[in-house]
């Protein structure tokens, strides 16, 4: 692999992906990002490595639904691999307004398909970037293994089944040579701050309310976002074309105690005497409809075929984002208040 295309580069995960790549991997090669640059996307995840890589890291605003946009990119930069992150993939937000979720998970995926079948000759690779969530809710015992049956229950997972149907697809009948990953929950540094944990921290060090949906029962399995990027290089170096690897944290957590070990480290690390203990912040709020309880993975297969297994413990990566969200107030504000948009339309115009 010479020249990867890494799609949603921008994103929370595209983002350390590209940095794993470019700092710690072993990859000589150039990185091109491909990203519509979304509300979710933010070139300054990536700052620091556009100035360290001036000849080896590209940026190109665009959206992967743009057929003739993506033809330009694979020729342009004479792509050989593809790591497709780029997705809507906030499940609240896929409740709300479905719509980007389809055309960008499954039309946008169906297109970088079809232009990378086009480029059959000089493609070695389509890794396909999924989630857990496809397999859809757990009871209380049980694995989701790279077997089980799909049954996504949200807007978002079924989109993104739909992809990872779509992948499977072109592998069989064309011969694409794909890989695809489900994995779990992530956390870490760069994550937009509506998804649980950094909304969690954020909240928290202001002595906000934090909103718990229902009874906080609901069970995820926790990765932090660098042992998922290590595992996706994993897979793109040494995985058998046409697999699916199922990546997991083996951490599960209730979200209520994932809350209140939030609340806990904060106490110790931004000690408020006026707030009390923040576990006293906690809220429960009306639950998300049609919550699925539990996702736990099985990740038997790529510990044993590939050799990979997390290296983050929950509660040292936990403490490394909350010191990472307290050290970059600008980086936070700048997101929250939707400044880096006006920047985005200010470089790159309005779409
Ligand atoms: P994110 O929302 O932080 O980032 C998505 C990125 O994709 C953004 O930079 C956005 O601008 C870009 N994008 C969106 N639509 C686009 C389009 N049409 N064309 C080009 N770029 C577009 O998402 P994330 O949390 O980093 O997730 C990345 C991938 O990993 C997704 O495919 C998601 O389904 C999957 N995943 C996420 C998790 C998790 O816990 N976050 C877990 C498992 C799998
Ligand atoms: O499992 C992998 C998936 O994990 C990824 O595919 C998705 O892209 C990613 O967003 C994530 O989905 P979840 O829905 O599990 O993540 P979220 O952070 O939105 O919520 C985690 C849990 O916390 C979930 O049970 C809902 C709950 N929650 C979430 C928020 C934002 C709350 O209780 N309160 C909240 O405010």
């Amino acid at each position: 692999m010479h020249s990867i295309l890494v799609t949603g580069g921008c994103g929370f995960i595209g983002s350390n992906f590209i940095r794993c790549l470019l700092t710690e991997s072993g990859f000589s090669g150039r990185v091109v990002n491909v990203d519509k640059l979304t509300y979710a996307g933010n070139p300054e995840n990536l700052t620091d490595i556009a100035e360290q890589f001036p000849d080896r890291y590209v940026f190109v605003r665009a959206d992967i639904c743009d057929r003739s946009a993506m033809t330009d990119v694979f020729a342009r930069f004479a792509i050989d691999a593809v790591c497709h992150f780029a997705a809507e993939s906030h499940v609240d937000r896929s409740i709300v307004a479905p719509e980007g979720f389809i055309k960008t998970n499954v039309d946008g995926t169906f297109t970088l398909l079809e232009v990378a079948r086009e480029r059959a000759d000089r493609l070695m690779l389509f890794h396909h970037v999924s989630t857990d969530e496809v397999y859809g809710s757990l009871g209380p015992e049980g694995y989701f293994s790279e077997e089980t049956a799909y049954r996504p229950n949200s807007p978002y997972s079924a989109s993104k089944a739909a992809s990872d149907h779509l992948v499977r697809a072109y592998h069989h009948t064309y011969g694409l040579p794909v890989t695809i990953s489900n994995c779990t929950n992530n956390y870490g540094p760069f994550q937009f701050p509506e998804k649980l944990i950094p909304l969690m921290i954020l909240n928290a060090a202001e002595g906000k309310p934090l909103p718990v949906y229902g009874q906080g029962r609901n069970v995820r399995d926790w990765l932090h976002v660098m042992d998922h990027c290590r595992a996706v290089w994993a897979i793109m170096q040494g995985g058998k074309r046409g697999e699916t690897y199922n990546i997991g944290g083996r951490c599960e957590l209730a979200n209520i105690d994932a809350v209140a070990l939030i609340c806990d480290l904060l106490d110790e690390i931004l000690p408020d005497a006026a707030l009390g203990p923040r576990r006293g912040l906690i809220t429960f709020v009306k639950d998300r409809p049609g919550h699925d309880l539990r996702y736990a993975i099985d990740s038997r297969k790529i510990e044993r075929d590939l050799g990979w297994t997390p290296q983050v413990t929950f509660e040292t990566g936990l403490r490394q984002t909350i010191q990472w969200y307290l050290g970059h107030r600008a980086w936070v504000q700048r997101v929250r208040t939707g400044e880096y948009q006006r920047w985005v339309q200010q470089h790159y115009g309005n779409g």
